[in-house]
């Protein structure tokens, strides 16, 4: 089987980059024709785009708010395409986009895609940088700039033999969070289990980057750490309002919320510039896993364009990795048999001596098959996008450059079209010989040129935290089984405290 990272390597053929030419504009039809000088071919314009009704100045919001609001989008998003199928167009308020869900309009995206994608602009983060004369990092970069930073960190970070060599790093995180877990339950449960996730999650990128231990596992968690941590968090949850009504206007009338977050994104900055200056006036003798360190010796970016990136990078790895795990214990506590299973495989791999490694992980398909079910099933984040930067044709359409996309990743993985039983957590469906799962319906991390650049590492820390739990010391046990209702606060996350207990063995 093909895996996803061997499909989503630049074509090899250029000449298969269809640039496009819109022809003889009319209402309805456009004419296309492709450089290749293949048949030309007619598509349908934006307008032709079904979608829900688009009502006088608030577009859908009436209708998305009836489903359930914001929180439930996601929902939302999966009732669109099963009613309008893999395409649909929708306004909220003056905010247009258009949904993709199949993969093969993510597949002509990606094919289509130019040299410098384009996400929708964070325009909170960018007033802050610009207000502090600070640099933007890859998360708001844009065009030649978001190329330079990117390559500086690509060759390190998206490389499987380079990102290996933190084993021993996450290990040594991942051997105090086991501890804690052992130290803080009560009957088997965790008293907010994500905040924990979070802190060990914290801990090990904290790790990675500054090669700092900030102690956020320990019983007592100095002062430091807990303003670096509270800092972050109350920057994610300030920045969400500045997107919805304008930014500029929150900065004019210096209201509470831009407040807090400049004050967040002060105390961030300042924080991880001190363990960057630190790291940078360190010998050029680097161990082997000091990853980070080469890319701040050797590249040729600015001291303020890696203070952003690395920021950046410690911003865009904690959440989303400390929620991935969180839905992977919540999908083995409700599937024993799946656990059962994985820790022969756990057990028949790693000697009991040894902490697990990347070696190991190597020889450990069903582990890799848990962690896929689950992030298919539970992704973390439901969806990207991207801002077209030339007129591209989707499937039967047209669409003008500027145009924003939504390529909705959990309505493609909760697709019975592209996964039979789509409820089921099924590990197996990945370690089928002859899988007919196409690659361009798994896009968790998003896809092409501007994936997540922390994958590698991310899943890195993931399977060797799935050998940690369940290897030695837990059963993750299910203490109810009433359904979870899942909401949207930027991530998904569920709406209650998680069902689950980590019984010793
Ligand atoms: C399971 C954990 C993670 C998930 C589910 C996740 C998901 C994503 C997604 C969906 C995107 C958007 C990609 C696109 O638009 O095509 C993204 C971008 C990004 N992620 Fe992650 N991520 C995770 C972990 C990490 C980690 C550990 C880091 C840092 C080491 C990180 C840093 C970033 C950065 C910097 C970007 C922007 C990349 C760019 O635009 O060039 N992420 N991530």
């Amino acid at each position: 089987m093909r895996c996803v990272w061997q499909i989503l390597q630049p074509p090899r053929v250029s000449a298969t980059h269809l640039t496009t030419y819109l022809q003889g504009l009319c209402n309805k039809h456009t004419k296309i024709t492709d450089l290749n000088g293949e048949v030309p071919h007619t598509a349908h314009s934006l307008d032709a785009i079904p979608g829900p009704t688009n009502w006088p100045l608030v577009g859908s919001l009436v209708e998305l708010l009836r489903k359930g609001g914001l929180t439930r989008q996601h929902e939302a998003l999966i009732d669109y395409h099963k009613k309008f199928g893999k395409i649909f167009r929708m306004k909220l308020g003056s905010f247009e986009s258009v949904h993709i869900g199949a993969p093969c309009l993510l597949e002509a995206l990606y094919r289509k895609e130019g040299s410098y994608p384009q996400r929708l602009e964070i325009k909170p983060w960018k007033a802050y940088r610009d207000l502090r004369k600070e640099a933007y990092g890859l998360l708001i970069l844009e065009g030649k700039d978001w190329q330079r930073v990117r390559s500086a960190f690509q060759q390190k970070l998206m490389k499987p033999t380079e990102v290996v060599k933190l084993d021993n790093k996450i290990n040594q995180v991942l051997e105090d969070f086991v501890g804690r877990i052992k130290n803080i339950n009560r009957n088997g449960k965790i008293e907010d289990l994500y905040f924990e996730l979070n802190k060990w999650s914290f801990e090990t990128i904290c790790l990675v980057l500054y090669d700092k231990r900030f102690g956020l596992l320990q019983e007592e968690v100095n002062e430091e750490a807990m303003n670096f941590i509270t800092a972050v968090k109350t920057m994610m949850s300030t920045f969400g309002m500045m997107m919805v009504t304008p930014v500029e206007l929150h900065r004019s009338l210096n209201t509470k919320t831009w407040q807090d977050h400049t004050a967040a994104w002060d105390r961030i900055f300042s924080t991880a510039k001190v363990y960057i200056d630190k790291k940078m006036k360190r010998d050029t003798n680097r161990a082997p896993d000091d990853l980070i360190g080469d890319i701040l010796h050797h590249s040729c970016l600015s001291k303020k364009e890696l203070y952003a990136a690395i920021t950046e990078l410690q911003i865009g790895g904690v959440e989303t990795t400390a929620n991935s795990m969180l839905w992977v214990i919540f999908n083995l506590s409700r599937n024993p048999g799946a656990q059962r299973k994985l820790l022969e495989e756990i057990r028949a791999v790693v000697p009991p001596e040894q902490d697990p490694c990347g070696k190991h992980l190597k020889s450990m398909p069903y582990l890799k098959a848990c962690l896929k079910e689950s992030m298919r099933l539970s992704p973390s984040v439901p969806f990207t996008s991207r801002t077209l930067d030339k007129d591209t044709v989707l499937g039967d359409y047209a669409i003008p450059k500027g145009t924003v996309l939504m390529i909705n990743s959990h309505a493609l993985g909760s697709n019975e079209a592209y996964f039979e039983d789509t409820k089921q957590f099924k590990p197996e469906r990945w370690l089928r010989e002859n899988s007919t799962i196409n690659p361009f319906a798994y896009v968790p991390f998003g896809i092409g040129k501007r994936m997540c650049i922390g994958r590698r590492l991310a899943e890195l820390q993931l399977q060797l935290a799935m050998c940690w739990v369940r290897m030695l010391y837990f059963e993750i046990v299910a203490t109810d089984n009433e359904p979870l209702d899942v909401i949207h606060s930027g991530l998904l996350v569920p709406n209650r405290e998680l069902p689950v207990a980590f019984i010793r063995r």
